[in-house]
């Protein structure tokens, strides 16, 4: 049984009301199931269906019709809940476990704004919702700085076991992030060169052409750094570093992608970007003056014996030349005095290997190869893997949908744990005390000036799909 907090919000619109009927529609969701939405005010079992149907019209693959659907909106229902006042929540879940039967497990979402977390939490204990064997899924970001994230580990604590706590990070449900463990760890080809000996610098580049999209509340208080480059782009950064876990399971991933934050030296404000697009500050319900960034790009280093000296280069922002999602790791240049290298030849001499992660998502080799003719001439070539041309992709989940199901499994592998989470926070902190002064930049462009110098002697590399 599924309790989703938040349940007329704009993420459940999005994504998890879409999702979920997918996971109906493909068999994936237990034989008998109930889906009970939740929030402040009130709503009939009826005008939540409806609320539900239009959101996977308007968002979802699958389309709201038939029988799937008639059986999907069945098992929807309503009951408001306040922490003053939850009786209509333990009504409603109340009678979803009745017509399951039984003593089903308990899943709560909470697709809630942060400051809504710890009271529902509270309330899930004071309740007796929080049973021993329930779980729980908490939306992002979890915490604003590491004594925030460590008063909600807190609160969280007081009510369930760190083995039920989902801390959800929908990047790492994208089946071309997880693809990072099989192309490292699967394979003889990329591991033996995945590191400093080899690696001049990587990239993680995620620019966006959206805007705050109406976020105008959440986004001022949260800004870039803490909506993208904390929550996604470092665990992203996890997977891309770590070293080879003994198995693939939540304790083994875990433990490894935490060693990578704790190799990870407290950032330096000097070598991080933070940039607002021109007009964000006319967008409705922005302050005026507001100094929150819309765009980060910052230098981080992976202390270790695998990345000392390797810098790890992170970009994000809204209103950017192209919605992107990228991993590039950049080769040491080879000796390649024999080929006299025409200078004039437009050729990048480096290696790279570019994973393209936005679904369906990409993987390339950047080479050099002989250019056909008389004469030793180098020219740029590709070796490509395409998921949308190698796989059925129909089998593909999208990141929440994946973790969605993987939460009702109790597999915890793409999820953060508490300390990974916490260090994340502890190294953010020069930046969050003492931030750099946002600078302007125009809608479209790639960001402020400044960024070209942070990268400096590298270049932001971001090539078309091949
Ligand atoms: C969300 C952020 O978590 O991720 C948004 O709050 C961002 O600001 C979004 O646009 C990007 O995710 P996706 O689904 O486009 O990969």
């Amino acid at each position: 049984m599924i309790v989703l907090f938040g349940a007329t919000g704009d993420l459940a619109r999005r994504k998890l009301l879409p999702g979920l009927f997918s996971l109906a529609q493909a068999g994936l969701l237990p034989a008998r199931y109930r889906i009970v939405g939740s929030a402040r005010s009130a709503l009939t079992d009826d005008q939540f269906r409806q609320h539900a149907k239009d959101a996977v019209a308007e968002f979802g693959l699958a389309k709201p019709a038939g029988e799937a659907w008639h059986e999907f909106a069945g098992s929807l229902s309503f009951g408001a809940a306040t922490p003053e006042d939850p009786q209509p929540l333990l009504d409603a879940v109340a009678a979803a476990e009745k017509a399951i039967g039984g003593r089903p497990r308990r899943l709560f979402h909470l697709a809630v704004p942060p400051q809504g977390f710890p009271p529902t939490i509270g309330m899930l204990g004071g309740t007796g919702l929080a049973s021993s064997d329930a779980r729980v899924i908490v939306e992002k970001p979890f915490g604003t700085d590491v004594a925030s994230a460590r008063a909600l580990n807190d609160t969280i604590h007081a009510a369930f076991g760190e083995s039920q706590v989902f801390r959800i990070d929908h990047f790492l449900g994208k089946e071309s992030v997880d693809n990072i463990l099989a192309l490292r760890f699967a394979n003889g080809l990329f591991e033996p060169i995945w590191n400093r000996d080899h690696i001049s610098h990587v990239q993680i580049d995620v620019p966006e052409t959206i805007g705050i999209e109406g976020r105008a509340g959440f986004f001022e208080q949260t800004g870039t750094f803490r909506d993208m480059i904390v929550t996604h782009l470092l665990q992203v950064l996890g997977f891309v570093a770590m070293e080879p876990p003994t198995a693939l399971a939540a304790k083994q991933l875990r433990d490894e992608t935490t060693k990578v934050f704790e190799a990870m030296p407290p950032l330096d404000a000097t070598h991080v970007v933070r940039g607002q697009y021109r007009g964000f500050r006319h967008e409705p319900g922005v302050d005026p003056g507001s100094q929150t960034e819309t765009f980060v790009a910052a230098r981080v280093e992976v202390d270790n014996w695998r990345w000392s000296g390797v810098p790890f280069y992170l970009r994000s922002g809204k209103s950017l030349g192209q919605q992107r999602q990228v991993v590039t790791l950049g080769l040491k240049q080879p000796a390649l005095r024999m080929f006299a290298l025409d200078p004039d030849a437009n050729v990048t001499p480096s290696n790279k290997l570019v994973i393209d992660f936005d679904d369906p998502g990409w993987i390339a080799a950047r080479m050099l190869a002989k250019e056909p003719g008389a004469a030793m001439r180098l020219g740029e070539a590709t070796m490509t893997f395409r998921y949308a041309d190698s796989f059925c992709t129909q089998h593909a989940l999208a990141g929440y949908e994946r973790l969605l199901l993987d939460a009702m499994l109790g597999n915890q592998s793409l999820f953060t744990r508490a300390d990974g989470i916490e260090r994340l926070w502890e190294v953010s902190a020069p930046v969050l005390d003492d931030p750099p002064p946002v600078q302007p930049y125009d809608p479209g462009s790639w960001g402020p000036d400044s960024v070209y110098q942070l990268i400096s002697p590298h270049h932001w590399y971001l090539p078309d799909s091949p």
